[in-house]
């Protein structure tokens, strides 16, 4: 019998090139999935389709919670690959997947973005530009799972991380609300946390990532290379196709499960692949954006762009992208050890920032030139 799955942001950097790998690396896998992609624009679709012409591809809005609720009820797996900041549509697909299925497990395979990590110096701004203060804010994800609950919850602000780390958990009868969730919702959730995520992505639609290409086109388009105060700030980063490898890995546990290959083991270490403790913190190595601003202004300099640093304040960082401040300022830092520990999994990109920058830039430089050709 064929496993269904739900996938969201198949046109997005992130669940594009996890499509990719699922059907280069992973073939024999892919040929026991029917895959449903819920996108917004038809066209981008019949990209997808033309990619991958198994995908089925649902035309639709996620934050229509009825709509992706009915889609998540009618799948075995949902990968929610698109915006993961968007409460409402977590909640939506969680919902679907509580529907009765039977004996038939559920599972809910969620992106994050590990900005989260930095709530403290978002809110207090002052601190947006230094280096880390301490290492307190190092999480672990195999020993360290109580203390980011901790921090988490310490911040309802964050819905959609509260919501996946405690209410995903909950039985519809449960009434808890401060103790350790125990996983009686029934639903098997796994929640992936991207760091600063670079890489061409290999997906059919959008293949490129954020902040680092943001930094190279601001600094084309102005000659200014930014640093957010002093830009000793760090992040901690991973390659796009070793994210895709921690989806890929998970998705064929969650397979393994459902055809009853895997089901003595997935008992045995059903708290810890997934449910409340199954926080993957899909970070290898990290970075200071000081640094990557050095490498950008180097790199055009190279290309005779006339450029120079310049040390900017968080709200200047917010007028000239999204997110700017959180982007380039903040202090993002962590311990990723349960896919290695729990999935097997061995990150094949590290040390390769430079030759990142260089690639951007390369890219960036081209990218305008073709968009001012075009005009
Ligand atoms: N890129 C990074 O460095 C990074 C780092 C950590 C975490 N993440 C997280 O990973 C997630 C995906 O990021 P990404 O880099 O892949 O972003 P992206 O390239 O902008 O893709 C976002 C995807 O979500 C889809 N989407 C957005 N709103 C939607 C809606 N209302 N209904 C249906 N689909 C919708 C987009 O569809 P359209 O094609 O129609 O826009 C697209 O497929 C985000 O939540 C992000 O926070 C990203």
């Amino acid at each position: 019998m064929q496993i269904k799955v739900l996938l969201t942001g198949a046109t997005g950097f992130v669940g594009g090139d996890f499509l990719y790998a699922l059907h280069h690396e992973e073939a024999a896998l892919a040929t026991q999935l029917e895959i449903t992609a819920l996108v917004r624009d038809e066209a981008k679709g019949q990209l997808i389709t033309q990619a991958f012409p198994a995908v089925k591809i649902v035309v639709g809005d996620m934050k229509d919670a009825a709509f992706t609720s009915r889609l998540a009820s009618a799948a075995d797996i949902v990968m929610h690959l698109a915006a993961a900041a968007n409460f409402a549509s977590i909640e939506a697909v969680h919902h679907g997947l509580q529907q009765p299925r039977g004996s038939r497990k559920a599972f809910h395979i969620q992106v994050g973005g590990a900005s989260f990590f930095a709530a403290d110096e978002i809110a207090a701004r002052a601190t947006l530009g230094s280096a880390p203060a301490s290492d307190k804010l190092v999480f672990d994800d195999l020993d360290g799972v109580p203390e980011i609950r901790r921090f988490v919850r310490a911040h309802p602000e964050r819905r959609a991380e509260n919501y996946i780390l405690d209410e995903t958990h909950k039985g519809s009868s449960s009434s808890s609300s401060s103790a350790e969730p125990n996983n009686d919702s029934g639903i098997n959730t796994a929640f992936v946390v991207g760091p600063l995520i670079y890489g061409r992505g290999r997906g059919p639609v959008n293949q490129r990532s954020l902040q680092i290409p943001e930094l190279a086109r601001i600094a084309l388009e102005t000659g200014k290379v930014l640093k957010v105060g002093a830009g000793d700030n760090v992040w901690a980063t991973v390659h796009v196709a070793d994210l895709s490898d921690v989806f890929v890995r998970l998705l064929k546990r969650a397979v393994d499960v459902l055809s009853g290959r895997d089901g003595d083991q997935a008992t045995a270490e059903g708290g810890a692949v997934w449910g409340p403790d199954a926080v993957y913190l899909a970070h290898v190595d990290e970075v200071k954006m000081g640094d990557v601003a050095e490498l950008v202004a180097a790199a055009l300099a190279a290309k005779q762009a006339k450029v120079q640093i310049a040390h900017i304040t968080p709200d200047e960082a917010d007028k000239l992208a999204a997110y700017g401040s959180i982007m380039w300022g903040t202090n993002v830092r962590a311990t990723g050890r349960r896919a290695t520990e729990l999935l097997g999994w061995q990150p094949r990109y590290k040390d390769d920032i430079a030759e990142e920058v260089q690639r951007v830039v390369d890219e960036e430089v081209e990218r305008i030139a073709n968009v001012v050709a075009t005009a």
